[in-house]
């Protein structure tokens, strides 16, 4: 199996993409001591993460973290890219700073519209609606990939640590694969390490919050941070927590500004190796890692190199369609378009796949299925907040007390509610949209 980002499967099988690709289950105790965590946390939509421990740690110890997302202009927005600045919009209240590019070159590579059509889907489509669903514009900024030349000389530059038989092997690309395809991957590197820059807040730990999708550009992304690092630091197999310089050149100046650092973070105990290229450090736990690994980022950043730290992930499930086939676009019956008037989406709502049984009598018996129920989707990601309230739906569905004509009528009015009260929202973001344009 491959996980490939441009194909419209839906990857339901979310253990097989844990045990097979690494990916780690997002549980309880990553996110129980965030403050108010997200229902799509809470309710497992966002099911896996890659290096989410560096989060955790610099939101416990109130330490700067940012975020970096992108979207796809591509096409009409609907409650699957919702989920996306949902939890942007969290992870901005809990203080991370935000960065959302508008993957404008991707869409123009992979996606045959041109840039003009790209610029104005982002910020029709996607912009206007970020800004009705409540992101900030402080501490936030929206940049298109084409206009972010920091971005696009990082995905010329960093391409230098990758190679050919990498991207076929993690992309599928041949022999007659677009250049400008084989070259979007590389962009999206850029986008996940340029937030690291110094002109954009240095090397600090960044999230990329994500569809499961996208893996294969967050594993080529944290390969390639890693690959710019002078420094390793780890646990070996005995248990030690050491610093290990990853270059031939400079070993002693390396180890000396490695064991300055060291001793500024307060640890004594250093055992320094030279042959091995290696500073024990023995006062020092696994816990203590994160913490080293940063400040010598920090340091090989400040002497112009790229100390990366590398990106963190999360990855959520998607919302299925109202047909049963994945949400999409390209097939309006499918999706909940944000922009839907409030009858439009109340007839795709009333006309969607339930997991109610074939006859009410039957339903009454038996009770119906809310785990294979697009309705019940809707109010897990969308609708209700209140877990207590989805806990009750759950149950009397299950139980057999609860029919799929008032279910529907239920959601589709909270449905309304929301896409109304979005709409009015979006009626003075025009006016807002360049306070989240900077540069
Ligand atoms: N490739 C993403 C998509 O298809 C869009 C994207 C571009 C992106 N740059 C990114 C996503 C950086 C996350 C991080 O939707
Ligand atoms: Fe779905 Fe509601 Fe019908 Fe249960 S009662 S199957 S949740 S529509």
């Amino acid at each position: 199996m491959k996980i490939d980002p441009w194909s419209s499967s839906t990857y339901q099988d979310y253990s097989r993409l844990r045990d097979e690709f690494g990916i780690e289950e997002f549980n309880e105790d990553y996110w129980k001591d965030l403050p108010n965590p997200h229902r799509l946390i809470r309710r497992g939509v966002i099911f896996g993460h890659r290096g989410f421990d560096q989060i955790k740690r610099a939101i416990e110890n109130k330490k700067p973290w940012a975020i970096l997302t992108g979207l796809m202009p591509s096409g009409k927005m609907h409650l699957g890219h919702k989920m996306v600045i949902d939890e942007v919009i969290y992870y901005q209240s809990i203080g991370a700073d935000i960065n959302v590019a508008v993957a404008d070159i991707e869409a123009f590579a992979t996606r045959g519209l041109t840039l003009k059509q790209t610029k104005d889907l982002a910020i029709n489509e996607y912009i206007i609606n970020y800004i009705a669903l409540g992101l900030k514009p402080e501490n936030c900024r929206i940049y298109f990939q084409s206009e972010n030349i920091e971005v696009k000389d990082l995905g010329y530059i960093l391409a230098k640590k990758t190679n050919w038989s990498q991207m076929q092997a993690t992309y599928g690309f041949n022999g007659q694969s677009n250049m400008a395809h084989v070259f979007a991957p590389l962009i999206q590197t850029g986008d996940i390490l340029h937030v690291q820059l110094d002109k954009y807040g240095g090397p600090r730990p960044t999230l990329v919050p994500v569809g499961v999708d996208q893996d294969p550009h967050i594993r080529l992304s944290r390969d390639i941070a890693f690959a710019h690092r002078l420094y390793n630091v780890t646990e070996t197999k005995d248990g030690k927590i050491g610093v290990f310089i990853k270059t031939d050149e400079n070993i002693k100046e390396l180890l000396d500004k490695a064991e300055k650092d060291l001793l500024e973070l307060g640890f004594n105990k250093l055992k320094r190796i030279t042959e091995y290229k290696a500073i024990y450090v023995e006062d020092a736990t696994e816990d203590d890692i994160q913490k080293i690994n940063e400040k010598l980022a920090y340091t090989e950043s400040s002497e112009g190199n790229y100390g990366f730290i590398s990106p963190s992930a999360t990855f959520h499930r998607f919302i299925t369609g109202l047909t049963g086939e994945k949400m999409s676009s390209s097939k309006p019956e499918s999706a909940i378009f944000l922009t839907d008037t409030p009858e439009v989406a109340r007839k795709k709502i009333m006309g969607s796949k339930t997991g109610g049984a074939v006859t009410l009598e039957e339903q009454k018996k038996n009770g119906g299925k809310p785990d294979e129920c697009v309705v019940f989707e809707l109010f897990l990601y969308h609708l209700i907040d209140d877990d207590r309230q989805l806990k009750e739906i759950y149950n009397d569905c299950k139980s057999g007390k609860l029919m799929c004509g008032n279910c529907k009528k239920q959601a589709a009015e909270l449905m309304q509610k929301m896409l109304q009260d979005i709409s009015k929202k979006r009626e003075n973001a025009p006016d807002r949209i360049k306070e989240y344009l900077k540069k």
